[in-house]
């Protein structure tokens, strides 16, 4: 159908918190996403498709227009640059902060300091703009593991309830970005999709109220 409106979702965790917020917004998979190893889903809506991939992935689909729109966590739009995409929406989900993390206690580095991340473009802009000289060491996951094997004095990493650093005998150290899921929409798309896309827009904004609504009430009890 070449009139078919696409919106890529980061698998994993966000997937799991879109899904009821697309639902408020009359859109939801023609089957059980988590059943199944298909990457595209029909769903209630014909013109509506959705498909499912790594996190990372949803900023190129949405930016070159092979997706009209996208979810992806700020920490990973921040990461991949975002030229092309319109961030339009704060869905309030998936929300975390992305910080540096070294060794409990670990004594300041002096002179240029080795950092290991998944976020290499990130972090380079980061200690930049700290002044600090940085070696940036780029790892696909475990960044915990790099200080603690002598790898890296530090990490710059995703901290929620800060479990994983404890465990690790890590410490948070310096605040770079809060961290929640975003709305993303391909340029051309909205000019292009405009009548299809603000309706969704709009019942989607409606559902983050109503969610907002609802933990705040919950912080109250
Ligand atoms: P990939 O599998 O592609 O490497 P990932 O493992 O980072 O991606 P998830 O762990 O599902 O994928 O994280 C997706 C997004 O959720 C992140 O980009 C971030 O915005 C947010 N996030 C990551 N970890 C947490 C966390 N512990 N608590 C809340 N949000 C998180
Ligand atoms: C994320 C992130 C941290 C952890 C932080 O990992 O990479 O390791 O969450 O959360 P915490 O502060 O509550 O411990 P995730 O659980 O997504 O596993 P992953 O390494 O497979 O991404």
């Amino acid at each position: 159908m070449p009139d078919m409106l696409t919106i890529a979702l980061s698998k994993g965790r966000i997937l799991e918190e879109t899904l009821p917020l697309l639902a408020q917004a009359g859109i939801e998979p023609a089957e059980d996403i988590s059943r199944s190893r298909k990457l595209i889903f029909e769903t209630t809506r014909p013109d509506v498709q959705l498909v499912v991939i790594r996190a990372t992935d949803v900023p190129t689909y949405v930016q070159y227009g092979a997706a009209d729109m996208g979810v992806a966590g700020k920490d990973v739009l921040m990461e991949h640059g975002a030229e092309g995409v319109y961030e339009l929406m704060d869905l309030k989900i998936s929300r975390c902060r992305l910080m540096t993390a070294a060794p409990v206690q670990a004594k300041p580095v002096q002179g240029r300091i080795k950092v290991a991340t998944k976020f290499v473009n990130l972090a380079k802009r980061y200690y930049a703009s700290q002044g600090i000289q940085a070696d940036i060491i780029k790892l696909y996951g475990a960044m915990e593991l790099a200080p603690l094997m002598g790898l890296a004095d530090e990490i710059v990493d995703i901290v929620d309830t800060g479990n994983t650093l404890r465990a690790n005998g890590l410490e948070p150290r310096a605040l770079i970005a809060q961290i929640s899921s975003r709305l993303v929409v391909n340029r051309a798309s909205l000019k292009m999709k405009h009548t299809r896309i603000q309706p969704i827009l709009d019942k989607l904004q409606l559902a983050v109220n109503e969610l907002e609504a609802q933990r705040a009430a919950s912080q109250k009890v």
